[in-house]
């Protein structure tokens, strides 16, 4: 691919291919794609993925600022955040590709990654494709390029700075803000709680109904931020389908399964060896270890909540044993 020299933190392209999309370079590594598959290249390899499942995968890169610790689009490519810079890897996280010595990685400037991104997800998501919505409720990625949906790729991700419902914070979903109830929580119960604050305290006091907020979400595999007390961040998201990225924790994650199943499969975060299967069903608690990746399955639409441990000392804690990898002694 040839692609044009750059100024600092522009996004290196070429012009479209013959189905209509952009190539993208970053570093050494290059990106196209056609109608079915996306291509990418290193200095010591290549790679192919499904183009819809690349695009679920960078959507949530993208909209999650490069997340905690690593996201694997598959077993072979992906991004581990440092909080400032990112590295960019093919094949680190495999075992085959690394005593192959086929494996590579550059450390790149977040803006940098953030843009180029940026720029491949709005090329090459067509018109009626949303890589945040389930399967069975989105048109599809494939096709050569036609339209866009740059409005969907381009979401805000919901950040409460304290909580959904206090003034001037996120606000609660509802009809009239475009959350319809989803067609698989029919059956929620979505009346808002009554508060009865003192006299003097009506400003102060906010509630509203978690399941109603999930109920009607709008997009899968997408943790929102609907509380935060200092570095405690509840995160809920719905999920239908597998989680499109595989991920790699630098910190402890607890789970609360809200509702319904979810099966995960937990390997080994640096080598990929299988660790354990959980399964989750509706009032499970599990506590993800700091040395793992995850994928999760969802047979129905059901409700997670994931809590996080916002603190930027931990992966520096954990990473040098000062704290374990797990959160409990029994
Ligand atoms: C996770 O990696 O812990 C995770 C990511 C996205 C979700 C749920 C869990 O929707
Ligand atoms: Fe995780």
């Amino acid at each position: 691919m040839s692609v044009d020299a750059r100024p600092d933190g522009e996004v290196v392209s070429s012009p479209p291919n013959a189905q209509g999309y952009r190539g993208f370079g970053l570093g050494e590594f290059t990106f196209r794609r056609d109608e079915y598959f996306v291509y990418i290249g290193w200095p010591t390899g290549s790679h192919v993925m499904s183009a819809d499942a690349f695009l679920r995968a960078i959507q949530r890169d993208v909209a999650w600022d490069f997340f905690y610790g690593t996201v694997n689009f598959d077993g072979v490519f992906g991004t581990v955040n440092h909080y400032g810079t990112v590295d960019i890897f093919a094949g680190r996280y495999n075992d085959s590709y690394r005593k192959a010595e086929l494996d590579y990685a550059e450390n790149v400037e977040t803006p940098d990654i953030r843009e180029t991104f940026k720029a491949v997800l709005d090329d090459w998501t067509n018109e009626g494709f949303d890589p945040f919505a389930a399967p069975h409720e989105t048109g599809s990625a494939f096709g050569i390029k036609h339209g866009s949906n740059t409005g969907a790729v381009t979401r805000a991700r919901v950040a409460a700075e304290r909580m959904v419902g206090v003034p001037g914070d996120e606000v609660p979903r509802g009809d009239d803000n475009g959350h319809p109830v989803n067609r698989m929580f029919r059956d929620v119960p979505i009346e808002a709680p009554v508060v009865e604050a003192e006299p003097g305290f009506e400003g102060e006091v906010a509630a509203f109904n978690l399941f109603e907020y999930l109920a009607r979400s709008q997009v899968t595999w997408n943790p929102s931020v609907v509380s935060a007390c200092k570095d405690s961040l509840f995160c809920p998201t719905t999920e239908e389908y597998i989680l499109p990225i595989i991920h790699g924790n630098d910190r402890v994650e607890w789970f609360i399964q809200l509702s319904d199943e979810i099966q995960w499969e937990v390997e080994d975060r640096d080598s990929g060896g299988v660790r354990a299967r959980v399964i989750m069903k509706a009032g499970d608690v599990a506590a993800m270890p700091a040395d793992i990746r995850h994928q999760g399955y969802s047979p129905k639409r059901s409700m997670l909540l994931v809590w996080e441990n916002n603190s930027a000392d931990l992966p520096d804690l954990i990473a040098s044993g000062q704290t374990p990898t797990y959160p409990v002694e029994f």
